[in-house]
């Protein structure tokens, strides 16, 4: 029998073939709520001390998000100053129009990289004398004064002046005249450990660091230079560590690092990841599923091949060991996850078909999967599981 294939009643010209026409969510995508990611800002917000500033770190696209949706929505949300941490990302934000200070919390030593800072509005975290010292030349030969944030090292051992010469050296910075010096800032190392609240912790000794150097230069709290030092989870411990501002990322992106401290926040996840079946297989026993056979079927199983893989930035040590959300019920995931699809069993169900929307990460009915459960999962952070995703991914805006 020949077989042919016939183009009768198909109109080509219909469907012209340019990428952009190509539906997002043909395969996998990311769903971004910007309306969920502002009531986070809101109700973190709701929880800073008196005239405590909120910043929301946008870096890495927005933890993966789409930097643009991200920060029109924390804005919206009253984010008042956003930090990022390259060069790019931050000139990258001013292209959206963004009129609100933007921190660069990576390093700037180039006299080149500082002056395009300065070009862009963008303001450089300074860590020695001889960035401030170029920062200051940069100030002077426009007549202006350049905005940068002092960093100081109270126990990350990253960037940042270190704390027992920094009394000296602010005394040389306070004579640079074409600086000024909007904020003083460190970083927390361990915040988001259980013990952060005991006193002896690397967190409350971080801080007592802090303090005393602001004592040690006489610092008085006026407001002109914001101090700040906590992160998502230093926020959430207590007002001890909001100073004037508080630089947040993960948990205004729906996910408290401290789910054991603060039972009454209810953020929303801003992220959701869902795909598209591609393909359904009913297999019998002993059968193997995926490379390397490490999966075997123990009875007759019906398979859904899911578009979605490494190569999109899910993490080929899950293998096995998650769970994939339709219709408020749970299907594991079974067989190694390969580069681009997925394999998960859907035995008794009648409605998934070819094309159905499951969701790998976010909420259907009752049911919710959290980046934190795949990070526990794989051994590594929420914060790397959200930053993995690729471009290929596209980000598809809900609200
Ligand atoms: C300097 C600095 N501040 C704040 C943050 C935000 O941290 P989180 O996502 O834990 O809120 C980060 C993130 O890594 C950071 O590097």
């Amino acid at each position: 029998m020949q077989i042919r294939e016939t183009n009768q009643g198909f109109n080509f010209d219909q469907y012209p073939t340019f990428e952009k026409n190509i539906d997002p969510k043909q395969r996998a995508w990311i769903e971004v709520r910007g309306k969920s990611l502002e009531a986070n800002v809101r109700q973190l917000r709701s929880k800073l001390s008196q005239g405590c500033q909120f910043m929301a770190v946008v870096k890495a696209d927005g933890y993966g998000h789409d930097a643009k949706v991200v920060s029109e929505y924390a804005i919206k949300g009253g984010a008042s100053q956003l930090g990022v941490a390259t060069l790019k990302e931050g000139i990258k934000i001013r292209s959206f129009g963004v009129k609100k200070p933007i921190l660069i919390l990576g390093n700037l030593y180039t006299k080149k990289d500082l002056f395009i800072s300065f070009k862009n509005d963008l303001m450089p975290t300074i860590s020695s004398i001889r960035e401030c010292l170029i920062c200051n030349n940069i100030g002077k030969q426009h007549g202006l004064k350049f905005s940068i944030h002092l960093k100081v090292d109270t126990g990350m051992s990253r960037l940042g002046f270190e704390c027992n010469k920094f009394v000296q050296q602010f005394e040389k910075i306070k004579s640079f005249e074409n600086i000024f010096i909007e904020g003083i800032y460190s970083h927390l190392s361990s915040a988001d450990e259980h013990n952060s609240l005991d006193h002896k912790s690397t967190t409350q000794i971080q801080r007592l660091r802090f303090l005393e150097l602001l004592r040690q230069i006489n610092f008085e709290r006026n407001h002109k230079i914001k101090i700040h030092l906590a992160n998502s989870a230093g926020m959430l411990l207590n007002k001890d560590f909001h100073f004037d501002m508080v630089r947040v990322g993960l948990s205004m992106y729906g996910y408290n690092p401290l789910a054991n401290l603060d039972k009454n926040l209810s953020l929303k996840p801003a992220l959701f990841l869902k795909v598209k079946v591609a393909f359904i297989r009913t297999i019998d026993q002993g059968v193997s599923v995926s490379y390397g056979g490490k999966f075997v079927s123990s009875r007759k199983t019906k398979l859904a091949v899911l578009s979605i893989g490494y190569a999109d930035g899910v993490p080929r040590n899950l293998s096995g060991k998650i769970n994939v959300i339709h219709n408020n019920k749970l299907y594991p995931q079974v067989g190694s996850i390969t580069m681009d699809q997925m394999m998960v069993d859907i035995t008794g169900s009648i409605e998934i078909k070819i094309g159905t929307t499951m969701v790998l990460l976010g909420s259907d009915g009752d049911k919710t999967i959290s980046p934190i459960d795949w990070a526990r999962e794989s051994n590594t952070i929420p914060w790397e599981i959200l930053c993995s995703f690729k471009n290929r991914l596209p980000r598809v805006q809900v609200d």
